[in-house]
């Protein structure tokens, strides 16, 4: 019913629904296993392919066991990861940018048409700024600052982060761009070190990553050297079992129905 829910809102929002992809992805050299719902779209926001369409949602099947994006140290021990698990998402090619992507989240989230997920136990987070590759500098993302407060989040729920949590990237070389991420705060039940008091940031398990939404504006080159994709796009990914322990309100994808 999650599932369905997430695509019927962005179907509804005029997204073509595409099927998930082979979990081993088709013609990419660069990659394993699929770690991502814009995997099967990368030479869609390269420019190399064209689609009859320029919105897209999915629910794709990843597999996150090595390479980039490798969970799999985690697995056992925290829990919100698994090696296996569904994304969903919804991709912009060359349509629309940070405002309806943040609009849209928003909404599927906190209307009570659709996730209804209580406002204050969310928190965002948005790129502060950094050295993206050698010599090349980005600001801060004053514009999705802008688009968060415009649809209500408070200023003091909206924290800055660098590289490491608002900049993403598939693999080494491939689209990527700074992004803004939703976490939702389980609680002190969900803390693995006990803390009772801990604040948004602290990574004890409290504070979950539901939903990552990437501004996918560039293609990172084998030098490292990031040039802008043709037109800036959007990429997110929902983790399913994530947001499902959300709505079933438990704090751990192991209690979902879905384990
Ligand atoms: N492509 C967005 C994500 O994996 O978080």
């Amino acid at each position: 019913e999650i599932r369905r829910k997430f695509l019927d809102f962005f179907v509804q929002k005029g997204h073509k629904e595409v099927h998930s992809s082979s979990l081993v992805p088709a013609n990419d050299p660069t990659l394993l296993f699929t770690n991502a719902g814009m995997n099967q779209f990368k030479d869609v926001f390269l420019g190399l392919e064209k689609r009859d369409y320029s919105r897209a949602t999915t629910s794709q099947k990843c597999v996150r066991a090595g390479g980039k994006h490798n969970d799999l140290e985690n697995v056992g021990f925290t829990n919100r990861h698994h090696t296996f698990f569904e994304m969903l998402g919804n991709f912009s090619f060359g349509d629309y940018f940070k405002k309806d992507a943040i609009a849209y989240a928003w909404e599927l989230i906190t209307s009570p048409e659709w996730f209804g997920i209580d406002k204050s136990k969310l928190y965002v987070t948005i790129f502060k700024g950094a050295e993206v590759s050698p010599g090349q500098l980005l600001g801060s993302d004053r514009e999705a600052l802008v688009q968060w407060v415009n649809v209500g989040v408070p200023q003091s729920r909206i924290h800055q982060m660098g590289m490491q949590d608002n900049f993403w990237q598939m693999g080494d070389t491939g689209p990527c761009g700074p992004c803004s991420e939703i976490h939702y705060d389980m609680g002190a039940a969900a803390s693995d070190q006990g803390h009772t008091d801990c604040t948004f940031g602290c990574d004890c398990g409290r504070y979950v990553e539901i939903w990552n939404l990437v501004f996918m504006q560039f293609d990172r080159d084998s030098s490292g050297k990031l040039n802008p994709l043709p037109k800036p796009s959007i990429d997110t990914g929902m983790g399913l079992e994530r947001v499902t322990a959300v709505l079933q309100g438990v704090i751990s994808k192991y209690e979902t129905d879905l384990v």
